[in-house]
């Protein structure tokens, strides 16, 4: 089969790049998406939350991209109305940049013209660094909708049993709390002095480590599972901890972190920081091949420096990004018919005098004919998470001196508070728990502008109002 576009991996960025060549108007047949999954794209962040919860839970339909982000809500049909090809159920598993092929688990192959790699991250196993049992059953990982299904199943069949939730990371606070909302009796394990030590700081951590354990959960830091054991039929019993202890367990969870899935692309593209590179507008080192979500190691503008992101906004938004260049890079093309010839003949002649190709049409010819342009991928990052009656939002940079600000206390009824990281003088990162849409708007704001700051203590009594006021 053979594609003029091809989007590789059927997640998030998958689903709203889809969307975006819809908006740009993508003929029925050019664009198709290959996807491992058998279910169309759809929100993740749904399937450590609510697709869990015993009440009000989320299912397909429900949350099958934009409706994250208020957006229509793509269903299966809305891909054949429109002529795009969903491939489901169809792991590639060679991957061939040179001839422009993916060959798949079955042997078909699929021809495209552009590529977008959308492949996202996979979990890391305790199986890779060969811990003992680790492979018993009821070890369960989170990552896609038939792993949440197992464990949904689960939950079912072990009704009000013992979890231990290996990890104190995202999945490791958001399933905790998952579980114990389906009344297991949970324990959770990490190896850091408090959790999700990647973003919180101290500060931070000891609200939400109190509140977990006023919820029930038994948190055990400062260890590590060095094993399982099982019964009879194979199915994991108990966890051995490094410090000795053993914790029974109908169930265990585990979140030790996720890896970007490139393993098909290795020694063909070049990477950095584990992931694929990409330019602001999400094209590779490999012409026609672009990178997102996950798997894109990219310029991030606003700390000039190149990074990756894991979180859901960005898979959102690179996908919109690098679709939106295609686009004018297409309709270029198609409205001054400009041959390859000459095409390449510009690229030598600008890259002689270090002019990017995509900024010299972008900024110079499409801009100036259209009045329209696009601009380098300028973000901001954004990471959220839920859990309990809780709700955080954090935007920019978790570097520098930190301020913690509000009501702290784990039994306050509010518990509104936050945090504000501070370097060079200026507020370069802002986190805020229990924040209303105003209030997590203006941390937003005061991320992006970085606001001077004289006063440490200052601040500290402002708190919120710094960003409220600004
Ligand atoms: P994503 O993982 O969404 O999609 C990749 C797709 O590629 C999958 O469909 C996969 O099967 C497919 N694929 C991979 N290799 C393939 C191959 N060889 N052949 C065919 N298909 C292949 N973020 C956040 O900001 N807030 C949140 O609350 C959450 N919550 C959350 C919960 C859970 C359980 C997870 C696992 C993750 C989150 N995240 C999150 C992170 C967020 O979901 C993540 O950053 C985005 O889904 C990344 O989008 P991508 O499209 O890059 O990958
Ligand atoms: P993570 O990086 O957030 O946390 C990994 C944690 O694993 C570490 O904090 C550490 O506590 C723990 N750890 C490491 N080695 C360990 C070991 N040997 N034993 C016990 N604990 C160990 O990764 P995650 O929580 O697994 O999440 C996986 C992916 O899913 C990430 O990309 C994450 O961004 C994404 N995710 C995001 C959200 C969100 O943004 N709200 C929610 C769920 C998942």
């Amino acid at each position: 089969m053979a594609f003029k576009y091809v989007i590789l991996g059927g997640g998030v960025a998958a689903g709203y790049a889809a969307r975006e060549f819809a908006n740009q108007g993508v003929k029925p047949g050019e664009l198709a998406i290959i996807s491992k999954e058998a279910v169309a794209p759809y929100e993740r962040p749904a399937l450590s939350k609510a697709y869990l919860f015993p009440e009000g839970t989320a299912r397909l339909p429900g949350f099958h991209v934009c409706v994250g982000s208020g957006g229509e809500r793509l269903l299966p049909e809305w891909y054949t109305e429109k002529g795009i090809s969903l491939i489901l159920s169809t792991e590639i598993v060679k991957a061939d940049l040179a001839s422009k092929t993916l060959i798949s688990a079955v042997g078909d192959t699929y021809k495209y013209q552009t590529l977008i790699i959308a492949t996202g991250s996979t979990v890391i196993r305790l199986t890779d660094f060969g811990v003992q049992g680790a492979d018993a059953k009821n070890i369960f990982y989170l990552r896609e909708i038939d792993e949440a299904d197992k464990l949904v199943e689960a939950i079912k069949a072990k009704k009000n049993g013992k979890a231990v939730v290996v990890g104190g990371g995202y999945i490791g606070l958001e399933l905790s709390a998952a579980l114990r909302i389906n009344n297991f009796d949970v324990s959770m394990v990490f190896p850091e002095p408090w959790c999700m030590p990647r973003l919180f700081t101290a500060g931070i951590a000891a609200f939400y480590e109190s509140y977990y354990a006023n919820k029930g959960v038994n948190i055990i830091k400062g260890t590590v599972a060095v094993g399982f054991g099982t019964n009879g039929n194979g199915e994991v019993t108990d966890v051995k901890l490094k410090d000795g202890r053993v914790l029974e367990a109908d169930i265990v969870v585990v979140g030790v972190g996720g890896k970007p899935l490139t393993t098909l692309f290795k020694g063909q593209i070049e990477e950095e920081k584990g992931g694929i590179k990409t330019d602001s507008f999400f094209k590779t080192s490999i012409p026609d091949v672009y990178a997102v979500g996950d798997v894109a190691t990219f310029p991030m503008k606003l700390y000039d420096e190149i990074r990756r992101v894991e979180h859901v906004d960005h898979a959102r938004k690179s996908a919109e990004q690098a679709v939106k260049v295609w686009d004018l890079i297409k309709r270029l093309n198609s409205n001054f018919y400009v041959p390859n010839s000459v095409m390449m003949l510009t690229e030598m002649f600008l890259k002689a005098f270090c002019i990017d190709l995509d900024t010299y049409f972008q900024f110079a010819i499409f801009a100036s004919e259209q009045g329209k342009s696009i601009s380098e991928y300028d973000y901001l990052p954004y990471f959220y998470s839920r859990a309990f009656d809780l709700s955080w939002q954090f935007y920019g940079d978790n570097v520098g001196e930190t301020v913690l600000f509000g009501d702290s206390k784990p039994t306050s009824p509010t518990h509104k508070f936050g945090s504000y990281w501070i370097k060079d003088g200026k507020v370069v990162g802002a986190f805020l728990e229990s924040g209303t849409p105003e209030e997590n708007k203006a941390i937003a704001k005061v991320a992006r502008v970085q606001p001077p700051v004289e006063s440490l203590d200052q601040l500290a009594t402002e708190g919120l109002t710094f960003a409220t006021e600004m």
